[in-house]
Order: C-alpha cells, then sequence, then structure tokens
C-alpha cells in the first residue's frame, strides 16, 4: 500500500480526502482516504505507479481543500539517541526510488503547540541535511531537478518521511502563507486577499492583472480590509456595504461608499475588479459572479464562499457548479481556480479572470 499524505485546514479532512477521492477516480487511480491527525489525511492506493499517476496528472493547484502533499514513504520512530542516524536509515531503503533531491524540509503539524518541538525541528534542520548528505541522500545538481526529502515532526518519537516534488508542490510548506498584517489595515481580512492574489496570480502577471489604476467593486467592503489592499494596487474602489468604512480610508480620495445591497447593486460601467466578501449562503454568491461575468461588468473576481457547518465538500461541489454553468453561458474563456487559503475558516476563496 502506498501513500500520499494530505495537507488541508485542521477539521477539513473528510473534505481534503473526498475531494482527492474524487479526482483521482477520475483518472481511473482508486483509493482510500483516513485522517492521520488534524490537517493531515493519508490517500492510499494499492496500484503500482498510482502515487507517481497522480503527481503527474493531478496538479495541487487544482485541488481545493488540500493546501499541500507529499509522497509518504512511512512512519519512523525516533530513538533518543541518533535521530539523524535512523531516518539516514529509513531513507537510505527507499533510495532506488528517490528522485534526486536537494534539500530537507522538516514540518510540523499546523497545530502543534509545542515550542519545544518547534525549537527542535528548527534546530534540527542542519545536522540533518549534513547527514543525509553524507550518506548521498541530498546532492547539489547543477540542474536542480526539485525533488525534497520531507520529514513531518509529529512528536519527539515519530516522523511521517516523504518527497515532494517542486513542479506539483505548495509554494510555501503546508500551503502557509505567513503574512505581516499591517497596522493601517481596517481589518485582518485584508490578508485574506493578499493571499489570494499571492496564491493565484502569477508574479510576472501582478502588474498587468493588478497595476496601472485600475477600477474595483468591493462588495461587502466594511470596515474596508478588501478595499485598503484594492487602493495599495492604485485602485479607484466602489465599497457597497451598509456598515461603516474605515474614517481613514475614505479619506484617501479613492473610495466611493455605496450604501445598497450588494446582490443587487450592478456599476452603470464594466469595472476590471469585483470582489466579493459578503457573509451569505455560498450558492447566492456563486450566483453572483457567475452574473457578473455573464453580464461583462468585471474581467478579474475575487470571492469568498462562507461554507455551511454540514455537507460542506458538497456544497463546495454545488457553487462550482453554478459557476461553471455560468461561465459557459456568458461564452468565451475564462480561468477559474479556488482554494481553501491559510488565511480563509470555514470558507474558500475563488479567482476568475475573463481571458478574451
Ligand atoms: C466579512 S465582512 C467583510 C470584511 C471586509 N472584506 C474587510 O476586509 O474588511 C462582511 C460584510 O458584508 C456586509 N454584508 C452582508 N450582507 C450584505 C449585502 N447583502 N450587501 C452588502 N454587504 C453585505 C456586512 O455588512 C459586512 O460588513
Amino acid at each position: 500500500m502506498q501513500f500520499i499524505t494530505l495537507v488541508c485546514r485542521p477539521g477539513f479532512e473528510s473534505e481534503a480526502g473526498q475531494e482527492v477521492t474524487d479526482r483521482a477516480a477520475y483518472l481511473g487511480v482508486y483509493g482510500y482516504f483516513q485522517p492521520l491527525a488534524p490537517g493531515l489525511v493519508g490517500f492510499m492506493v494499492a496500484e503500482p505507479h498510482a502515487v507517481d499517476t497522480l503527481m503527474q496528472r493531478l496538479p495541487l493547484a487544482e485541488l481545493v481543500f488540500v493546501r499541500d502533499w507529499l509522497v509518504a514513504l512511512g512512519r519512523v520512530d525516533l530513538p533518543k539517541a541518533d535521530r539523524v542516524g535512523a531516518l539516514c536509515e529509513a531513507f537510505l531503503q527507499h533510495q532506488a526510488l528517490l528522485p534526486s533531491c536537494e534539500r530537507v524540509e522538516v514540518r510540523l503539524r499546523e497545530d502543534n503547540n509545542d515550542a519545544d518541538l518547534g525549537n527542535f525541528a528548527r534546530k534540527w534542520v542542519s545536522p540533518l541535511a549534513r547527514g543525509l548528505r553524507d550518506c548521498g541522500l541530498l546532492q547539489v545538481a547543477e540542474v536542480p531537478a526539485g525533488g525534497r526529502l520531507e520529514v513531518l515532526l509529529l512528536s519527539f518519537e515519530q516522523v511521517l518521511i516523504g518527497v515532494s516534488y517542486a513542479s506539483n508542490r505548495a509554494v510555501a510548506p503546508g500551503g502557509i502563507l505567513r503574512l505581516k498584517a499591517s497596522a493601517d489595515a481596517p481589518s485582518r481580512s485584508a490578508l485574506k486577499l493578499e493571499e489570494a492574489w499571492k496564491v493565484f496570480i502569477p508574479e510576472h502577471a501582478w502588474f498587468d492583472i493588478l497595476g496601472g489604476g485600475k477600477k474595483a467593486v468591493d462588495l461587502g467592503a466594511a470596515p474596508g480590509g478588501w478595499t485598503w489592499q484594492l487602493v495599495r494596487q492604485g485602485m479607484l474602489v466602489t465599497a457597497v456595504d451598509n456598515g461603516p468604512m474605515q474614517p481613514a480610508l475614505m479619506a484617501s480620495g479613492h473610495v466611493e461608499h455605496v450604501k445598497a445591497d450588494g446582490y443587487r447593486w450592478r456599476p452603470h460601467r464594466a469595472v476590471d475588479w469585483m470582489v466579493c466578501d459578503i457573509v451569505d449562503k455560498p450558492r447566492r454568491t456563486a450566483a453572483l459572479v457567475a452574473s457578473w461575468f455573464q453580464d461583462r461588468l468585471c474581467r478579474y473576481a475575487v470571492v469568498n464562499l462562507k461554507l455551511p457547518m454540514k455537507k460542506r465538500y458538497q456544497e463546495w461541489l454545488a457553487c462550482q457548479a453554478i459557476i461553471r454553468e455560468g461561465l459557459q453561458a456568458a461564452g468565451g474563456e475564462y480561468r477559474f481556480v479556488a482554494k481553501q487559503l491559510y488565511h480563509d475558516r470555514e470558507e474558500v476563496t475563488c479567482y476568475l479572470e475573463r481571458l478574451d
């Protein structure tokens, strides 16, 4: 039995597992999932090469509830003495199957509260890398192959070992993008939009997509964290919300505050960006974004879909279908991706872009 370790938001293990089970079955790979710990799920497959097939044909970027993953090699019990030696030995047993690796990453569970384990993880990387290099498991390649040895510290006594591939893993290990909250931002929600841009928009496209003094609409804008991000990109923003906006943000002169229902309000002319962070039924928000694209009211959008307490995966599938059908009816080409981001809670964030 081989398995992939899926990393997700703690509490969303079954959504991550269901999603990979469905997507793998679509590719002809049949397996089952098993929660391993909060935020960690094992996806088990029996057929040989099934893991390779998934790594080659299922891009992490297409998964919503899985923030990161690694090909698992197994659990290793750590002895009190010579932990490095024990790990070298464990990795060496799989050497024939390993890609060329330049680095080792030591990770912790997202819900780890043990500061001592955190300190140990940080201090352990150097001696571990040295040990792995000495036994030929890490090489400095002229053309980096992108393989990385992965060590997930479950406790002082046990680790999960694995390998990940640069072509199909999260940019930041665990999909955890730690962003600095600015004291000027009207709300912590500002970080969600910043993360969405960093995850969904490649760096080289930032100016085209975000720069150049674009026009934006922020639905459910108060107190203004997302509007603040849009203004920081030089955009002129219409902020739609019956609630109050932060006065300092309004003083920038870049924001018009419209007190109206975001589900009904429409701009007189098309804008570049629409963002929506209204807390309401996710299907309602999905239909809203689909209608904005059908009516060609914006070119780019980021919307948050707040998931209900139960049947969250099914709810996401229903929302996805509403948006897909809307885009199909609109005609043209679109990029539509979604993720449960690190700064998201019970929600997923969607990015849409009209390509024509
Ligand atoms: C999560 S908060 C938005 C936070 C905001 N993105 C920020 O960064 O500060 C949700 C907002 O949606 C607004 N809201 C709820 N229903 C709305 C509706 N139908 N139309 C417009 N705004 C609505 C609420 O007043 C609230 O301010």
